[in-house]
C-alpha cells in the first residue's frame, strides 16, 4: 500500500528516500516510552542505512526512539542561542509558544488526523526532513519541494522556496488546506475539529481574550515557530568575540580548518548572495537566484530500480509519473516575471550540517554534493547567475570548506529539540 502511493519528481533516490522515510513516518505515530536515564537528544542523526539488508536491523532513529523532553524557559527560547543573529523583533509570550508548540505536534490538525506539522518539519532532523528529497503529505500524495528547516524562521522576510508568503500567521494555512498535505477543506473546518476538542477552547481562551479563532490559532503556532532561534555557533563565538565575553573558552574555540574554510567561502563568492552583516550573520540576501538547480534536475533521467522497504522486503514500485503536480517555475509563480523562472530564495546556511538534503527540490543530498555542483560551475542553464562560475578547490581546502559549513550548527539545537519534545510524539491532545 506504501508502494503504490509513492509519486517521484527526481530519480530513483527519491522515491527510495520516500519510501524510507514513510515508514519512518508511520513509526514515529505509534508513541513509545522511554526509560530513564535515556541520553539526550544529539541532532541530525536520522536514521543510516547502514545494516538496512539485515534481517536483525535495529534503528538508531532519534525520530523514532522517542526520549523525554525538556521544556525550555521563554527566556532561553528567545534569548539562549541569539550570537550573531539580529535582535528579535517580535515579543513572544510563554503561553501562546505552549499553545503553538502543542498545535504543531498535534496531528489533528491534518483532514484525516494523521499529520502534524512536526512529521514534515522533523524536530530531530533540523525541523526538516532529512531522509527525503520531498515530503509526503496526506494519502501519500507528493510534494514536489523540499521542507525547509524552521530554525530562525523568525528572521525570513519572504517564506517558502518562492517567496510567496510574507508572514507566518498567512503561511500556515497553505500546508493545512493542500490537498498533497494536510488536506483539509476550509480554515473554518480547521477550527471546527479543534472546537470539538473541549480542551483547546479552554487552553484558548486563556490565552487570547477572543478565544480560539482562525487569527488566534494562526498566531500560537507563528509563535512556537518564531522561537526556534538557533545562532551561537562555534562560528559565531570566533566571528562576533565583542558579543561574546566568553570566547576564549577551548570548547567553543572554531577550529583553524573551519577559519581557513570561512577564507575559501569569501574567495569562493559564496558570501555575495549567503551573506554577512556587520553585527550579524543571515548567510542569505533574502533574495531569489537561478543557481541552475532546476535545469539541473529537469535534464537528469529518472531511472527506475527495485527498492528495499525494510529489512528483507523488497518492491518495485508502481509509479505514477505526475507531470503537472511537479511544474516548478519558482519565483515566477509568484511575480509572473519572465526573468524570474527558475530563481528561488537563497536558503541561510545556519544549521546547512543537519539540514539535509539540499535545494528547492532536496535534489542533492550532501553538502559535498553541493560543492561539487558549485565547483563545477554550476549546470549550464543560460539563465544561471553570472556568479555561479567553476573553480577548483584543493582536497585540503575542500574539507577546510566542510569544516566551516558544520561550524554553523547551533550549539542550541539540542536543548530546542528537547523543548520540542515536552510535546509527547504524535500527540493527539489530552482529551482524546
Ligand atoms: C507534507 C509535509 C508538510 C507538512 C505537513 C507541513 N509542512 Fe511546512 N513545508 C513543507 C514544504 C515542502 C515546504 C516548502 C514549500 C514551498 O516552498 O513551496 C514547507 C514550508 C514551510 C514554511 C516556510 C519556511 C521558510 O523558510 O520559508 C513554514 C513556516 C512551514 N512550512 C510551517 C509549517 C507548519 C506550521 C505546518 C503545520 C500547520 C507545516 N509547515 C506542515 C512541508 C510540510
Ligand atoms: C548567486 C547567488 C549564490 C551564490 C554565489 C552561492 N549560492 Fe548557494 N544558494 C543560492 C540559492 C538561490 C540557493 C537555492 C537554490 C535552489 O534551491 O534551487 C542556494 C543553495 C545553497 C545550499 C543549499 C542550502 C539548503 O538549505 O538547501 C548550500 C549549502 C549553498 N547554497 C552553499 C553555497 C556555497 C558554499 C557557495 C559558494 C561556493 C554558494 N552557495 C554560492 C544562492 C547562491
Amino acid at each position: 500500500m506504501l508502494a503504490l502511493n509513492i509519486r517521484f519528481s527526481h530519480g530513483s533516490d527519491a522515491i527510495f528516500m520516500g519510501v524510507r522515510s514513510l515508514l519512518c513516518a508511520v513509526l514515529v505515530m505509534a508513541p513509545t516510552t522511554s526509560g530513564a536515564g535515556e541520553p539526550r537528544h544529539v541532532v541530525g542523526l536520522a536514521d543510516g542505512r547502514e545494516g538496512y539488508d539485515n534481517a536483525s536491523f535495529a534503528t538508531r532513529s532519534k525520530a523514532i526512539i522517542e526520549s523525554s523532553g525538556e521544556r525550555l524557559s521563554l527566556q532561553q527560547l528567545s534569548q539562549g542561542a541569539s550570537l550573531g543573529l539580529p535582535p528579535l523583533t517580535v515579543s513572544l509570550r510563554s503561553a501562546e509558544v505552549d499553545l503553538g508548540r502543542k498545535l504543531f505536534f498535534d496531528r489533528r490538525l491534518s483532514a484525516n488526523e494523521t499529520l502534524s506539522c512536526g512529521l514534515c518539519h522533523i524536530p530531530e532532523q533540523g525541523f526538516t526532513q532529512n531522509e527525503l528529497a520531498t515530503p509526503v503529505g496526506n494519502e501519500g500524495k507528493g510534494v514536489r519541494r523540499n521542507a525547509p528547516s524552521l530554525y530562525n524562521v523568525v528572521f525570513a522576510r519572504h517564506l517558502f522556496w518562492d517567496g510567496r508568503e510574507a508572514s507566518l500567521e498567512d503561511q500556515v494555512w497553505s500546508p493545512l488546506l493542500a490537498l498533497n498535505e494536510m488536506a483539509n477543506p476550509s480554515r473554518k473546518a480547521v477550527i471546527e475539529r479543534l472546537r470539538q476538542h473541549g480542551a483547546y477552547s479552554d487552553e484558548f481562551s486563556l490565552v487570547y481574550e477572543q478565544g480560539l479563532t482562525q487569527a488566534t490559532f494562526a498566531s500560537a503556532l507563528a509563535a512556537y515557530q518564531q522561537s526556534l532561534v538557533a545562532g551561537s555557533s562555534r562560528f559565531d563565538h570566533w566571528y562576533f568575540p565583542e558579543a561574546n565575553p566568553a570566547n576564549q573558552h577551548p570548547s567553543i574555540l572554531l577550529s583553524e580548518e573551519a577559519r581557513r574554510g570561512f577564507d575559501v567561502y569569501q574567495r569562493s563568492g559564496c558570501g555575495s548572495c549567503h551573506t554577512l552583516a556587520e553585527k550579524y550573520a543571515l548567510f542569505t540576501d533574502g533574495q531569489f537566484h537561478n543557481t541552475g538547480v532546476a535545469y539541473h534536475s529537469a535534464v537528469r533521467g529518472i531511472k527506475l530500480e527495485v527498492v528495499q522497504v525494510a529489512p528483507g522486503l523488497f518492491i518495485e514500485p508502481t509509479v505514477e509519473v505526475e507531470t503537472e503536480t511537479f511544474v516548478d517555475n519558482g519565483r515566477a509563480e509568484v511575480t509572473r516575471r519572465q526573468q524570474d523562472h527558475w530563481r528561488y530564495r537563497t536558503p541561510t546556511l545556519r544549521n546547512v550540517a543537519i539540514t539535509a538534503p539540499y535545494m528547492h527540490d532536496g535534489s542533492f543530498r550532501t553538502l559535498s554534493e553541493v560543492l561539487d555542483y558549485y565547483e563545477q560551475g554550476g549546470s549550464g542553464d543560460p539563465h544561471q547567475d553570472p556568479r555561479i562560475q567553476p573553480f577548483v578547490l584543493t582536497a585540503a581546502e575542500r574539507l577546510q570548506l566542510l569544516a566551516f559549513l558544520h561550524s554553523l550548527t547551533s550549539d542550541g539545537v539540542d536543548a530546542l529539540v528537547a523543548d520540542a519534545r515536552s510535546v509527547p510524539i504524535g500527540e493527539r491532545g489530552t482529551d482524546g
